[in-house]
């Protein structure tokens, strides 16, 4: 299975003269990288900005949106509907990532209705899970999450779904989950999907760690056999280190075939 990195560059940069640099950089730092796919997610203001340099240039870097909402038009102030992120040229969207969780107080029903509305305009939807902190019942806390993101989501469109095990307190922290404990989550996260799609329909979905990974870092966890990819936050700012994280990640894939 090709690995997937994802750029989840938040609310950065503020400009579209940087964000059309930023792209251009990340776009030219990967460009001879071709064991990995790789997705940079921009704030919706720069999506056209970074789309006409990836026209232009005939890149091979996907787009993704790092939200979007359920309904597919009306009177909703300030919400983005799957069919505009596509116009904008995303195939892939994150839904329900633990900074929208927090500050939005997204909520397991909201990722639900987002999940199924992506997969309906046929997007590819990253669904971020993970836990607050290790103490009690963070694994019932993590199913639950996934339990509710799944309802009602078919055989078929599982396919076109990427799970993002992200522990909250691993994200902006600079402190990771170690490789072990983040493989036994991802292996936790499949027998879940597993239980509800069976063993082989589980074993074809990409399931990526994210949580404070680098170039430093970043092949402990590609390395394990039960992730398939990362999701890349601060570190994606930064066009080499983004570059060189999906080359680990790519040869890393490479070696285990
Ligand atoms: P980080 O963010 O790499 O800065 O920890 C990851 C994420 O939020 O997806």
């Amino acid at each position: 299975m090709t690995p997937l990195v994802v750029a989840n560059w938040k609310m950065n940069p503020q400009s579209a003269t940087e964000a059309q640099w930023l792209f251009s950089m990340v776009a030219k730092n990967t460009k001879a990288i071709h064991g990995a796919d790789i997705v940079v997610c921009p704030p919706f203001v720069w999506l056209t900005t970074v789309r006409e340099y990836l026209r232009k240039e005939k890149l091979r870097v996907s787009l993704g949106a790092q939200d979007m909402f359920w309904e597919l038009d009306g009177a909703f102030t300030g919400e983005v509907s799957p069919s505009m992120i596509q116009e904008l040229g995303c195939s892939y969207v994150i839904i329900g990532h633990s900074e929208r969780r927090l500050h939005l107080h997204e909520t397991n029903e909201m990722v639900r209705r987002k999940i199924q509305s992506a997969l309906k305009a046929g997007l590819k939807p990253i669904l971020c899970v993970g836990e607050q902190n290790r103490e009690g019942t963070w694994t019932a806390f993590v199913a639950e999450q996934i339990k509710r993101a799944l309802e009602g989501v078919s055989a078929k469109a599982l396919a076109r779904l990427t799970i993002a095990y992200e522990p909250v307190w691993a994200i902006g922290t600079g402190i990771t989950d170690s490789p072990e404990d983040a493989m036994s989550s991802s292996i936790f996260i499949r027998k879940l999907v597993a239980r509800r799609f069976g063993r082989k329909k589980a074993d074809s979905i990409r399931i990526l760690y994210g949580g404070s990974v680098n170039d430093e870092n970043v092949g402990s966890f590609v390395s394990q056999e039960g992730i398939q990819g990362v999701l890349v936050g601060h570190a994606s700012l930064d066009p080499q280190r983004f570059a060189k994280i999906a080359a680990i990640a790519a040869s890393s894939f490479d070696s285990r075939r």
